[in-house]
């Protein structure tokens, strides 16, 4: 099998070395890309006189027949082919002749094509991920809204803490990924720049048009420097750290479904359309979605951890080693891509057991912080004090084997004199609540404005 760069060389591939050298198995994933970078710089060479207006049009022609041909299913991807670049330049030549379709390649390298079909993918899979994640930012704010007055025990260290809304809750996932959208979203403008035209690393002698070429193909502009541009991946890893991120929130928040979702909790009933059977035991209803996207945070992680790895002690410019950028970021891209699309459907389809959440309020003396800042704000007493004092209150309802909350004025006397009658309404588990009117607290108000914060925020992305 002849090759392109047979001139140079007296012997012919071995076959293992095609096997393991070839990217075709995976990059034929950037066909689209491949061949709408190879149009515009056609359009480009042909505009510049660099090659003729003619031979610019069926070249791109012939590119368009490729293109319907890969589509179709009817093109043949060979591993002698090496990569998606080698292949179609190949299938172009054989529509359109040796000779024109060995024009094509003017003023360009593997080096910068590669770096544009996969910029561009990378691009626009970052337009697909923003659009999921405002989805489901979207999902959790319209969520909460119907849960401001649903109580529910807050946590730290997975012991019950305070009481709050499960709007407050699920607030904080809507927060966690606007951060996400925000992190796609500034990738995508710091790295929305063509690398065509840095040919193999240095320029080229031809009188090239960058601009038109990043114009044509939708970039707001070009990159600064040649060996820079063939030798950059880091909008690859920026992607890929991204989805990690994203993962990392959504992973969390599937901990807490599957949490909530055993017996023990009892605080949502994911759907049975988002859950699964067992085999064997014919009560079972398990959350495999919500367990499959926890453990897919792994090897999101490891496909990052990967691409840092293989780019760490690489000399300037293009080495091979970068040939091994692409699969990870493919897997990432479709990992994230599915999981924040079936989480998302998974929230909207699952119910909230607002009792069980209740009844949990009740348990762990959730309201122990309120009564000490009951005793700071009426009775001058210092908080070392007063915590002192609210511990002893809880050892009182723990030896009553009552909640703090269900202490009467008279009980809570017995512990200290600073308790008095007033002190009750303090213990009262929705006004702790509700006294939490500080900016980003759970009281209602507080939970209110960072609805309004984040619909006003989605209605200006529309
Ligand atoms: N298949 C290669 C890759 O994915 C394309 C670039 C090859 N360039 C080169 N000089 N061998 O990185």
């Amino acid at each position: 099998m002849k090759k392109m760069w047979e001139g140079r060389f007296s012997e012919v591939s071995a076959k293992l070395l095609e096997e393991f050298n070839a990217s075709i198995g995976f990059d034929k994933n950037l066909f689209e890309q491949d061949i709408k970078g190879s149009k515009a710089h056609a359009k480009m060479l042909g505009a510049q006189g660099i090659i003729g207006k003619d031979e610019s049009e069926k070249i791109i022609d012939g590119l368009d027949r490729v293109l319907d041909e890969i589509r179709r299913g009817e093109f043949e991807f060979k591993i002698e082919d090496e990569d998606i670049h080698m292949s179609v330049e190949k299938r172009l030549s054989e529509i359109i002749g040796k000779e024109l379709g060995g024009r094509l390649h003017t003023a360009r390298s593997r080096n910068d094509q590669v770096a544009l079909d996969f910029r561009l993918y990378v691009l626009e899979k970052n337009q697909e991920i923003l659009k999921k994640v405002k989805e489901l930012v979207a999902t959790l704010t319209s969520l909460s809204s119907k849960h401001l007055d649903t109580l529910m025990p807050g946590f730290t260290h997975l012991q019950h803490a305070q009481p709050v809304s499960l709007a407050y809750h699920l607030m904080a996932y809507a927060f966690m990924f606007k951060r996400d959208f925000e992190r796609f979203a500034s990738s995508y403008e710091r790295n929305n720049l063509s690398p065509l035209g840095s040919a193999a690393l240095a320029g080229t002698p031809h009188k090239i048009d960058r601009e038109m070429v990043a114009r044509e193909l939708g970039f707001a502009g070009v990159t600064q420097n040649a060996m820079d541009s063939v030798s950059d991946r880091d909008f690859a890893l920026e992607i890929l750290f991204n989805i990690s991120v994203l993962m990392m929130h959504a992973s969390r928040l599937c901990e807490e479904l599957i949490i909530w979702s055993s017996s023990e909790f009892g605080f949502v009933s994911i759907s049975d359309a988002y859950s699964t059977g067992s085999s064997i035991m014919p009560q079972k209803k398990n959350p495999d979605v919500a367990e499959l996207i926890r453990g897919k945070t792994g090897r999101v992680n490891g496909n990052l951890i990967a691409l840092l790895t293989t780019m760490k002690g690489l000399p300037l410019a293009y080495n091979k080693d970068m040939q091994e950028d692409k699969e990870g970021v493919f897997d990432s891209v479709a990992t994230a891509l599915a999981s924040v699309e079936i989480l998302n459907e998974m929230i909207k389809t699952a119910k909230f057991n607002k009792e069980n959440m209740l009844s949990a309020t009740k348990r762990g003396h959730l309201s122990a912080t309120d009564l000490a800042d009951y005793l700071v704000r009426e009775k001058n007493v210092a908080f070392r004090e007063a915590h002192f004092i609210t511990g002893k209150a809880v050892a009182k309802a723990e030896s009553l084997g009552v909640d703090l909350s269900e202490l009467d004025g008279e009980q809570l006397r017995s512990v200290d004199e600073n308790l008095d009658e007033n002190a009750v309404k303090f213990l009262d588990l929705n006004a702790s609540k509700e006294a939490r009117t500080s900016k980003g607290g759970t009281a209602n108000v507080s939970v209110k404005a960072q609805i309004d914060d984040i619909k006003a925020w989605l209605e200006v992305l529309k």
